[in-house]
């Protein structure tokens, strides 16, 4: 998705705009641009391609110490250097950087267009360039021109504007599109995602929907869209800019799937009581009484932050006994869902900033609901809309496959499971197992890391094949639906998740040589009915990977992990299914980082 940068303070803006830039990358784009404000006047350069090619076009003498920057994700307009961003006025004194989308802009457009406007690029942002170019011209103050020329505006955005007679300002707003705030030493930054900033500061100001704000060198003000000030505490990022580099593997979805063992722990870090086998999650804000009132609990999340959703279900109605399921948010929202005071809702979100899981957070509140957030980003625009939550401390997921965010979640839903099971029915003993199991979690997921080998044997021998089923039983499916999901998203294989009880119910009609099957079978109480499943795979030819505890001739070929607590095996299943992924990936020489088409965080609808 489309990444923002800007800049204000004393030194040359381009250099810090690219380095930010070059941040964003992970995010997903087509082409990038950037302004910079020099002798009153802007200078811009833009490009379709890469940010090195955006460096590339970019002079050494590019003097301006006020500056914005963007990566941009087509959607008004193929990907061009005329698309890309900022977008100027007619006058060349505004230029405009956006995220988001006004829905409206056509007919903004066609009224100014009748008004004499002659517009150069397809885009919905060039609207709000000649917006506010109009009516900066009418107003004391930049954010008054940028207020003003909002009041008629659809949609969704984030925005980040330059005007050539205030060098040594720049405005910024978001309305569902996120920017922070980054504060330094006699200059301020701007972006949409902290990874751009860290690099430079780790205190932050995350904007709220609706709110706007001016940067200046020495410090920032922002205001509510009807131009009350409003006061903000900075936050402090605990992520810095190691975490923004490979660290020595040769792509981030792999050091990603790597730090498990230590993302893990991290999740797992003083949240365990082992003086009554119960979870300690301070963010909750709610006591054990409030927490016994719940009677169903619904969680939502879109892609893979729901199938961990589906997974954290499982362990709340196997260890609290409470009903439980997970719904994409994606459609939770389109649906008027019926809203229960005595249900518990959890939202779930690696980046914190999904349009889709946000607008869902939001209707919820609407209508009263007590909103829970499993998030990883600190500050990020769900965790700040929910009544409480848990963070995963998985530090920063720049590969846009998610990997450790997702067992780093269904490990905060096991304690949650935990928790909400002690303050139950859950007896200590069995409260005391299962915090026993989660201890044992980083040293086994290292155990699995050992079979690295083994598993990209098999994915180049399996990456020929032109599509692949994945089935799973009960706690066994999540794990097959996020297999099938890792697969398909970086190395384009087809991929479809079935549960294993369903595969006589149609799917079992394509099996064949050409279409082999991974087996999730875990050593719990179905392994039998988990082994005539593969038993019937066979007797159609079909060839079969098996993840799970224990070697069978029923496999083609077995992939053995370590045994946990039969509830908390699903967390372990899924970590060979991603290494899987990345080694068809690399066998395909695809972009296993940015797959095609696809954004790290989908901040739009
Ligand atoms: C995961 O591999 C995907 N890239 C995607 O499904 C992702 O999980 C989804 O877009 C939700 O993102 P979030 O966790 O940041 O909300």
């Amino acid at each position: 998705m489309c990444g923002i940068v800007a800049y204000v303070g004393r030194k040359d803006a381009a250099p810090i705009l690219l380095e930010g830039l070059q941040r964003l990358e992970y995010r997903g784009y087509d082409s990038a641009g950037l302004a910079v404000v020099s002798n009153k006047r802007l200078k811009t350069r833009k490009v379709k391609g890469r940010v090195a090619d955006l460096a590339a076009a970019v002079p050494a003498r590019f003097k301006g110490t006020t500056g914005i920057g963007h990566t941009r994700w087509a959607t008004h307009g193929a990907p061009s250097d005329v698309n890309a961003h900022p977008h100027l006025d007619a006058g060349e004194r505004i230029a405009v950087v956006h995220n988001g989308i006004i829905e409206n802009a056509d007919d903004l457009r066609r009224r100014l267009e009748a008004d004499g406007v002659a517009f150069v690029s397809e885009t919905d942002t060039e609207v709000l360039a000649h917006l506010i170019g109009r009516a900066v011209k009418e107003t004391e103050t930049l954010a008054e021109a940028v207020r003003r020329a909002l009041k008629g505006v659809v949609g969704t955005y984030g925005i980040a504007v330059l005007d050539a007679e205030r060098p040594g300002e720049i405005v910024v707003a978001r309305n569902g599109s996120p920017i922070v705030l980054g504060i330094g030493e006699k200059e301020m930054f701007a972006a949409s995602d902290v990874a751009a900033l860290i690099r430079y500061t780790r205190q932050v100001v995350h904007l709220e929907d609706g709110e706007l704000a001016v940067i200046k060198a020495d410090g920032f003000s922002t205001f509510t869209s009807d131009a009350t000030e409003t006061a903000k505490e900075p936050l402090t990022v605990d992520w810095d800019a190691g975490h923004y580099d490979t660290g020595g593997y040769e792509h981030y979805l792999l050091k990603e799937i790597c730090e498990q063992p230590d993302t893990v722990a991290r999740a797992l870090r003083g949240r365990i009581d082992d003086r009554f086998h119960i979870a300690h999650l301070g963010g909750l804000n709610m006591d054990a009484r409030e927490l016994r009132s719940f009677r169903r609990v619904k969680i939502i999340g879109c892609g893979s932050a729901y199938y961990s959703g589906q997974m954290g279900a499982q362990l709340i109605e196997e260890l609290a006994r409470i009903p439980a399921d997970a719904e994409p948010a994606s459609e939770f929202r389109y649906r008027n869902p019926v809203v229960e005071g005595d249900t518990l809702y959890v939202a779930v979100s690696q980046s914190g900033e999904t349009y889709d899981t946000l607008a869902a957070v939001q209707e919820l509140k609407r209508k009263g609901a007590r909103v829970l957030g499993i998030v990883n980003t600190v500050g990020s625009a769900i965790a700040r809309e929910c009544d409480g939550g848990v963070y995963l401390h998985a530090g920063p997921e720049v590969s846009v496959a998610s990997t450790k965010a997702f067992t780093s979640t269904a490990v905060v839903f096991a304690l949650l499971a935990l928790h909400l099971g002690r303050v139950r029915d859950l007896s200590p003993a069995e409260g005391k197992r299962i915090c026993d199991g989660l201890r044992r979690l980083p040293e086994q997921i290292k155990e699995i890391l050992t079979l690295e080998e083994q598993i990209r044997e098999l994915a180049i021998k399996y990456s020929d094949a032109p599509g692949m089923m994945f089935v799973g039983r009960v706690r066994g499916f999540p794990v097959a639906r996020e297999g099938a999901q890792k697969l398909k998203e970086v190395s384009y294989i087809h991929a479809e998740a079935y549960p294993a009880s369903e595969l006589k119910h149609g799917p079992l009609a394509l099996i064949s040589p050409e279409l082999p099957t991974v087996a999730i079978v875990p050593d719990d109480e179905l392994l039998d009915k988990n082994l005539t499943t593969l038993e019937e795979i066979r007797a159609r030819n079909g060839r079969i990977v098996m993840v799970g505890h224990r070697a069978t001739d029923a496999a083609d070929d077995c992939i053995v992990v370590p045994k946990n607590e039969n509830e908390l095996d699903p967390i372990l299943l899924t970590i060979p299914l991603q290494l899987f992924a990345y080694h068809a990936a690399v066998a395909l020489g695809r972009d296993v980082d940015k797959p095609r088409n696809l954004a790290k965080s989908v901040t739009v609808e």
